[in-house]
């Protein structure tokens, strides 16, 4: 088979738990549940920076630069051997990108659109479901529905997203995140109706890390001490600037616990996973009606309802009007360092990296070794980040530092000329003088802000091709053009498209500047236009080492059909 982590993410990603058995039920609940599970598609952005599609717009009119439409694509569904043989190599990505090799463009059948209850996948390739939900860590199969709290934080969670594979061609560690969970999914119930529901609930979420290897039968997970679950009780700490604020304590005296809404990921050089808290704010909620959210609150989407998880209706940690938890809600929305192979060494949240809806985190060696992390904050009107490591990052790790502790943030702008601008997010930037660095990394989204970051159609995740651009899939904005929204121009094709588009971007000095150049790689409404080979909502995106873009779509699809995996062979 082809990709391991490709294919159990394009199984088990936002749409399903990977586990077919049980996939059209679930699929039923989902449809049936009021939660909004595109929850970051509510712009929550009210600063009058400039909108990306205001720069867009400008800039579309270049159309010479763009790198053309899909019909030079070949569409189809799982990796190429060669995702693999990346997967091996992780400090691959450098600030030159990597040589290309010489291989084939893609060897395999391209399939038609789909929409059909269960995956479709082409001829060449096959799959195995290994990590479905409820998957015992001990190694002795599954956990029955309807299993317990305590059986749920020792075996696999739900909503299966981001991951990463530490291993070689035989066997290694599999870190996966899951996204959500939440009791009709667990347990048929609409609401939980006590505090075991709500555990129940909050142990679906998080990080598995299980030990796979191939055997006569394929892949499989089998027993290994350094099999984990992380969810929302786990033990975590704070590194980095914000690490010791005051505006991550709280007066119930509560020690950190827990990551949610587990979205995207990354992964360092130095072989740890980085999980990414994405919608944090749709777990909290108010059990008074005269609770009210504070301005910062507000700018992250925190209200007294949240999605619908209810679990504030038990759990005095997520409910907002407890005093004695009034920071909890800061503790949620930071990249988090789990190292895959000591089951013993507690989740990081490393603050230096800012907090905001995280989608993933693509790590980069710059120059002089020092690491550069690039993320996307998912939501309408919101930014593209980077972190750039204060030193060379083995000189760090030498020390005693971590590389992810120390350094400095940006926020993008994206100038209409095809330039931009990494807007320091500190106190030295004039815009935060008199901001402390740990309320700028605490409440991030106001900074930028601050700061005049361009307000982009919802970053999702970002990855660096083989010519060492990133790209950066921005998903839709169904505001795009609604009565009081800026921008709207029905002559430009980005405005009819609700469909998302598909940016790049390639930094100055290695990866350290403080500027860049851009253009856009897709637009996807170009793509229908072509006719035949359509999709929409790209979310998920991986640049190979052969010079292929891999996109996986995550929500409408032209023609209602099923989202896709979709790789672009030039
Ligand atoms: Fe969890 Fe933005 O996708
Ligand atoms: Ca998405």
């Amino acid at each position: 088979m082809g990709n391991l982590a490709a294919v159990a993410e394009a199984l088990g990603g936002h749409v399903w738990a990977a586990d077919v058995s049980n996939e059209i039920t679930q699929r039923q609940q989902r449809d049936n549940m009021t939660i909004n599970f595109d929850s970051e598609d509510i712009g929550s952005n009210t600063s009058d920076n400039r909108t990306f599609e205001d720069v867009l717009t400008s800039f579309v009119s270049r159309r010479s630069v763009l790198a053309g439409g899909a019909a030079a694509a070949a569409f189809v569904f799982a990796g190429a051997s060669s995702v693999k043989a990346s997967a091996v190599e992780p400090t691959r990505r450098t600030a030159s990108g990597v040589a290309a090799r010489k291989r084939p463009p893609i060897n395999f059948t391209s399939i038609p659109l789909q929409n059909s209850p269960m995956p479709t996948i082409a001829p060449e390739y096959q799959y195995k479901v290994i990590l479905p939900w409820r998957t015992r860590l001990d190694g002795k199969g599954e956990f029955a529905y309807g299993l317990s709290s305590d059986q749920q934080a020792i075996s696999a969670g739900l909503g299966h997203d981001g991951m990463w594979y530490f291993g070689d061609d035989k066997k290694g560690m599999l870190a996966v995140n899951y996204e959500y969970g939440t009791t009709t999914h667990a347990l048929g119930k609409a609401l939980p109706t006590s505090l075991e529901d709500v555990r129940v609930s909050q142990h679906l979420h998080g990080v598995g890390i299980f030990y796979i290897e191939e055997g006569p039968k394929g892949w499989s997970m089998k027993k290994d001490k350094r099999n984990r679950r992380i969810h929302v009780n786990t033990p975590v700490e704070f590194s980095g600037p914000a690490a010791n604020s005051d505006l991550l304590k709280n007066s119930a005296g509560n020690e950190p616990q827990g990551t949610l809404n587990n979205c995207a990921n990354g992964y360092t050089p130095w072989g740890t996973y980085l999980t990414c808290e994405e919608n944090f704010n749709g777990y909290f909620g108010s059990t008074s009606t005269a609770w009210k959210a504070t301005a910062e609150e507000t700018r992250y989407g925190v209200n007294a309802s949240g999605f619908g998880y209810a679990w504030h209706t038990f759990d005095p940690r997520f409910d907002r009007s407890q005093p004695g938890y009034q920071n909890e809600i800061n503790r949620f929305g930071w990249v988090v360092e789990i190292d895959p192979e000591n089951p013993k060494a507690k989740p990081v949240k490393r603050t230096a990296l800012g907090r905001f809806k995280h989608e993933g985190a693509e790590v980069v060696v710059g120059k002089g070794n020092r690491i550069v992390v690039y993320m996307g904050d998912d939501e309408r009107f919101d930014y593209i980040y980077k972190f750039v490591s204060a030193r060379d990052h083995k000189k760090m790790i030498a020390a005693g530092k971590s590389p992810l502790d120390e350094g400095t943030l940006y926020a993008a702008r994206f100038n209409d000329d095809g330039t931009g601008n990494w807007l320091e997010l500190s106190p030295s930037n004039p815009a935060l003088s008199s901001w402390t660095i740990d309320k700028i990394l605490v409440h991030t989204r106001l900074a930028a802000d601050l700061a005049g970051a361009t307000k982009m159609d919802r970053p999702e995740w970002i990855s660096t091709g083989a010519d060492g651009w990133q790209y950066g899939t921005l998903t839709n904005n169904t505001n795009r053009g609604r009565t009081g929204q800026p921008g709207v121009n029905a002559a430009n094709p980005i405005r009819q498209n609700a469909s998302g588009h598909i940016i790049r971007w390639k930094d100055s000095d290695g990866n350290l500047g403080g500027t860049f150049q851009w253009n856009l790689f897709m637009i996807a409404q170009e793509t229908f236009d072509e006719g035949g080979q359509m999709f929409g909502s790209p979310d998920g995106i991986w640049g190979d080492p052969d010079g292929r873009i891999f996109i996986q779509t995550d929500g409408a699809q032209p023609g209602a059909n099923n989202d896709q995996m979709l790789v672009r062979a030039s």
